[in-house]
């Protein structure tokens, strides 16, 4: 039993300054990509977010991620045909979806079904770069046929056996719908795909990183990354865009609607961002699909022409740029995706980008462990449970 004054100091980091939310705090070294907050550039590799909007398709930007290099010719075929051949999940994990409660969250879902993905794996332990990498395959492969698999149950169907002659973004709807995508479509999901595979430091990457770095394997690092991405401050954002724009219902309520939640304190969802100061440069590429979309007749386009609205009022009132979650939700209706299935549509293609960076952890490993400033109390006297009031 400590008999020590309550007014004890505590230990030396009552006295560091807090640099809340890690806000600017350099924590890392990282050659995978980065943001510049300032110009409204984010690069993978060294490469333009605009050049592989524009360009590349998302077998060729995990080819980027994983080795560095844009891939030649062959190299792109190998991935391709790496990516297709690992699709299947095995049924006790397609059992575990099917008897997930109708009321859980696609994200949920998709966390435990991950998880459950690495208890089947002979190789989940085996942290060797070969091992590895072949989990980064599997795993980025993998969650895509999960996420179908999950769209379909949840609405009263079997999951369908992935096609090995489509490519990731084909094969993903293909998987979903039960029926060969137009070519729009798959163009269009294989530019979501390209453009929220990566992005620096966010918080479902330092998570995945945070997990590895204490050696643990890569299917707990991912699986820690889709907690994290779950979040409406983060990957969860999307969704909630989705039901504000239902909510909001015309243009014409626009400024009502942002005038009252601002007078609340409340944030408008899809707008601001912890490193883009001006606009990120994402969205214009998602904003463009969407409108092309709109334009086939695959929606109802007022869902832009409330985005549209949002942008100037949110302008005006906070001088606040939107985010990728913005256009992503339109572009995701527009495919004819549930708002709850666009968290998972985010994970599908952002583990091609946590699986570079646990890669890149192992590679150079050290122990992730910050300090907090303690604001607790210090040196009490403990007292027997008899003894309490
Ligand atoms: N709507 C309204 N106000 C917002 C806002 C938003 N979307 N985002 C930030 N702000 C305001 C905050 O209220 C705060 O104002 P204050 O200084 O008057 O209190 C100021 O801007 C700074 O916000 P802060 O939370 O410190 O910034 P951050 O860097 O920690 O937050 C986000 C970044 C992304 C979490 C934040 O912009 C947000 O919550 N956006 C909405 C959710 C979203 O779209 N997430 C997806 C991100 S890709």
């Amino acid at each position: 039993m400590s008999d020590r004054p309550s007014n004890q100091k505590p230990a030396d980091d009552s006295k560091s300054s807090v640099a809340a939310g890690l806000k600017g705090v350099v924590v890392a070294q990282t050659a995978t990509s980065t943001v510049f907050g300032e110009e409204g550039r984010l690069i993978f590799r060294g490469y333009d977010i605009h050049d592989l909007a524009d360009h590349s398709t998302f077998e060729e930007v995990v080819s980027l991620l994983w080795d560095g290099d844009l891939p030649n010719r062959a190299e792109l075929a190998d991935m391709v045909t790496l990516l297709a051949r690992e699709r299947e999940v095995g049924k006790p994990v397609l059992d575990l979806i099917r008897s997930a409660p109708a009321e859980a969250p696609p994200m949920a879902i998709l966390r435990t079904a991950t998880s459950a993905l690495g208890q089947y794996d002979p190789e989940a332990e085996d942290l060797s770069p070969e091992a590895n990498r072949r989990k980064a395959v599997k795993l980025t492969s993998r969650l895509a046929t999960l996420t179908a698999a999950i769209f379909r149950c949840r609405r009263g169907q079997e999951p369908i056996a992935p096609d090995p002659a489509l490519n990731h973004a084909a094969n993903f709807l293909f998987m979903c719908f039960g029926e060969r995508a137009s070519a729009q479509a798959v163009r269009a999901m294989d530019m979501a795909l390209v453009i929220h595979a990566e992005q620096g430091f966010n918080a479902s990457t330092f998570s995945s990183r945070v997990t590895s770095a204490t050696l643990s394997d890569m299917y707990s690092a991912i699986t820690s990354a889709i907690g994290t991405l779950k979040g409406p401050l983060h990957g969860g954002a999307n969704q909630r865009v989705l039901e504000m724009l239902y909510e909001v219902g015309s243009p014409e309520r626009v400024p009502d609607y942002i005038d009252a939640k601002l007078a609340k304190k409340e944030r408008i969802m899809g707008f601001g961002h912890r490193v883009y100061k001006v606009e990120d440069p994402r969205g214009r590429h998602l904003k463009q699909v969407a409108e092309e979309l709109a334009a086939a007749g695959q929606g109802d386009p007022t869902l832009l022409d409330i985005q549209s609205r949002m942008i100037d009022v949110m302008q005006d009132r906070k001088g606040m740029a939107i985010n990728v979650d913005f256009y992503s939700a339109s572009l995701y209706t527009y495919l004819g995706f549930p708002a709850d299935l666009f968290p998972p549509l985010f994970a599908i293609s952002r583990v091609a980008g946590w699986t570079s960076h646990v890669m890149e952890q192992y590679s150079a490993n050290v122990l992730i462990r910050p300090r907090a400033q303690y604001i607790g109390h210090s040196g009490r006297r403990y007292v027997p449970i008899a003894d309490r009031g």
